[in-house]
C-alpha cells in the first residue's frame, strides 16, 4: 500500500469515527491493565503494513479509549478537535518544522505570531502583547514564574486555595514558595493577602472546579503596587471572551502582565495548544534566551524558543490558523454561545428540582451541583451514571463535600444529550 492509500484509509477512518462517536460508551469500560495484557511485550522485528495498525485501533485501541469527542463527554473541562484543526495536525505532521528559531521554521514563527494576534484582537486584549504558543497551560505558567522570579528576584508565588493545581506543581518544580489565599463566598480569591514579597501573583479567571473569577484589578494593582507580577490563569474561560457579554470576567485582565488562555480547551483546536501572552516581553527573554554558537544566525530576528523553556517548537499554529479561518470568530462565538446556554438550561433543571442543589452560581459552561444528601450517595450515584456508558462527568470538593460537574465543551453537544445527561442521574 502507498502513503497516499493508507492516508485515504486513515482519513476514512477518522470521519467513520467522528460520525459514529456517540454510539460508544463515553468512559472506558475497561479494568486497568487490561489493554496491557493485549499488548505484545517486544517490538516487532519485522516490518507490519499500516492496515495493521488501523485494525488495532479498533480492536485493541477503542474498546480501551475515554471518547472525550463524544457529545455525552461532561468531565473535566471538555473539548473538541474540529476537522479541519485535525487534517492541519496530519499537515503539520507532513512538514514537521522544528522551529529552533526563525531560520529554521520562518512560516511556522511569523504564523504563530500572526495567529496568536488575531486569537488576541478576537478576545480584546491590548494590543502590543507578545503571545506565542506553549503546548500547555502548566508550562505557560511555569514560564510566567521563571520570568517573574528572574524579573524580581524573589521566590514567592502568591495563588488562591481554588487556582488550578499546576501553579503548585510549577512553584514546587522551581523551589518557589507557594502561599495559597482564601476565597470570599463566590470562591474569589481575597485579595487583602500580603503580598509584600511576592514575585508572582497568580490569579485564576475561571477556576477548575466552579469556574469562579478572581478579582483580577484588584489583585493586580496590590501586585504591582508590592513590585511583584501578575499572572492570569484563563486556560479554561478566557476563550469566552470572544463573546462580549462574557468581557465582564475580564476586568482587570489589560493590567495583567501575562495571561494563559489554552486554544485546546474551548477553541476547538486539539491537544495541544496554549496561548500564552506577555506584556512584558523582554523580561521574558531576559529570563529565557540562550543561544549557542550552533544557533546563531545573520538574520537579527528572535526565536520563539526567546520566550518559553522549550527549544524544539512544532508547528502548532497551523491548526489554530485553519480553526480560525474555517470557524471564523462568528462561528467560534455560535459555538460557545450554544455550551453556555446548554450549562444555563442544565443549571435550571438543578435549581427547580427540590432533590438537588447548585453548589455554585452556574459560569461560563460549567455547571457544579449535587443530590441533597450524603456525599456517598453523590460519589455512588456519580459513579454508576459513569459506569453506565451513557455520561461522563466528574467531581470537585466543596468545603469538604461531593460535588458532581457538568462541563459542556464539546462542538457536537445538543439540548438532547444535556437531557440525557439529567435523566441518567435521575434514574
Ligand atoms: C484553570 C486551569 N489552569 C490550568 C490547567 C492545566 O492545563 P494543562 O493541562 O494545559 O496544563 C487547567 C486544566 O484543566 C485548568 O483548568
Amino acid at each position: 500500500m502507498s502513503f497516499r492509500d493508507d492516508g485515504r484509509a486513515a482519513v476514512d477512518w477518522a470521519a467513520r469515527y467522528l460520525e459514529g462517536v456517540s454510539a460508544f460508551p463515553v468512559l472506558a469500560q475497561v479494568e486497568p491493565g487490561e489493554l496491557s495484557s493485549k499488548l505484545p511485550p517486544s517490538p516487532p522485528e519485522e516490518a507490519e503494513p499500516f492496515t495493521n495498525v488501523l485494525r488495532d485501533l479498533d480492536e485493541l485501541i477503542l474498546p480501551a479509549l475515554t471518547h472525550w469527542q463524544h457529545p455525552r463527554f461532561f468531565a473535566y473541562f471538555a473539548v473538541t478537535a474540529s476537522e479541519p484543526a485535525i487534517l492541519a495536525e496530519l499537515l503539520a505532521a507532513t512538514l514537521n518544522p522544528v522551529a529552533l528559531n526563525w531560520r529554521a521554521s520562518p512560516a511556522s514563527t511569523e504564523l504563530e505570531l500572526r495567529v496568536v494576534d488575531w486569537v488576541r484582537q478576537l478576545l480584546g486584549l491590548p494590543e502590543g502583547w507578545h503571545g506565542h504558543i506553549e503546548d500547555a497551560a502548566s508550562t505557560s505558567t511555569l514560564a510566567a514564574l521563571i520570568a517573574a522570579r528572574h524579573a524580581t528576584g524573589r521566590n514567592v508565588v502568591i495563588c488562591s486555595e481554588h487556582a488550578h493545581s499546576s501553579v503548585e506543581k510549577d512553584a514546587r518544580m522551581l523551589g518557589m514558595e507557594l502561599r495559597k489565599a482564601p476565597v470570599d463566598q463566590e470562591l474569589r480569591m481575597r485579595s487583602e493577602i500580603p503580598l509584600d514579597d511576592a514575585a508572582l501573583v497568580v490569579a485564576t479567571v475561571g477556576t477548575t472546579s466552579f469556574a469562579s473569577v478572581d478579582p483580577v484589578r484588584a489583585l493586580a494593582e496590590r501586585a504591582h503596587a508590592a513590585g511583584a507580577r501578575l499572572h492570569v490563569d484563563a486556560a479554561y474561560a478566557g476563550s469566552a471572551w470572544i463573546c462580549t457579554e462574557e468581557r465582564w470576567s475580564q476586568d482587570g485582565v489589560e493590567l495583567a502582565d501575562s495571561l494563559v488562555v489554552n486554544a485546546s480547551k474551548w477553541l476547538l483546536v486539539p491537544m495541544d495548544c496554549s496561548l500564552l501572552w506577555t506584556a512584558r516581553p523582554n523580561e521574558f527573554r531576559q529570563a529565557f534566551s540562550l543561544v549557542p554558537e550552533y544557533l546563531r544566525t545573520p538574520e537579527d530576528v528572535y526565536a520563539l524558543s526567546d520566550y518559553g523553556p522549550v527549544l524544539g517548537r512544532r508547528f502548532r499554529s497551523l491548526k489554530l490558523w485553519a480553526v480560525l479561518r474555517c470557524f471564523g470568530a462568528e462561528g467560534l462565538r455560535a459555538i460557545q454561545r450554544r455550551h453556555i446556554e446548554l450549562a444555563r438550561l442544565f443549571a435550571g433543571w438543578v435549581a427547580a428540582d427540590p432533590h438537588w442543589e447548585l453548589a455554585a452560581p452556574q459560569r461560563f459552561s460549567l455547571v457544579a451541583f449535587r443530590r441533597k444528601g450524603s456525599d456517598e450517595e453523590n460519589e455512588a450515584l456519580l459513579e454508576r451514571a459513569n459506569r453506565s456508558g451513557e455520561i461522563f462527568l466528574s467531581h470537585t470538593k466543596l468545603d469538604g463535600r461531593y460535588v458532581l460537574r457538568v462541563a459542556i465543551g464539546n462542538a457536537r453537544t445538543t439540548e438532547e444529550d444535556v437531557r440525557r445527561a439529567w435523566e441518567v442521574l435521575n434514574a
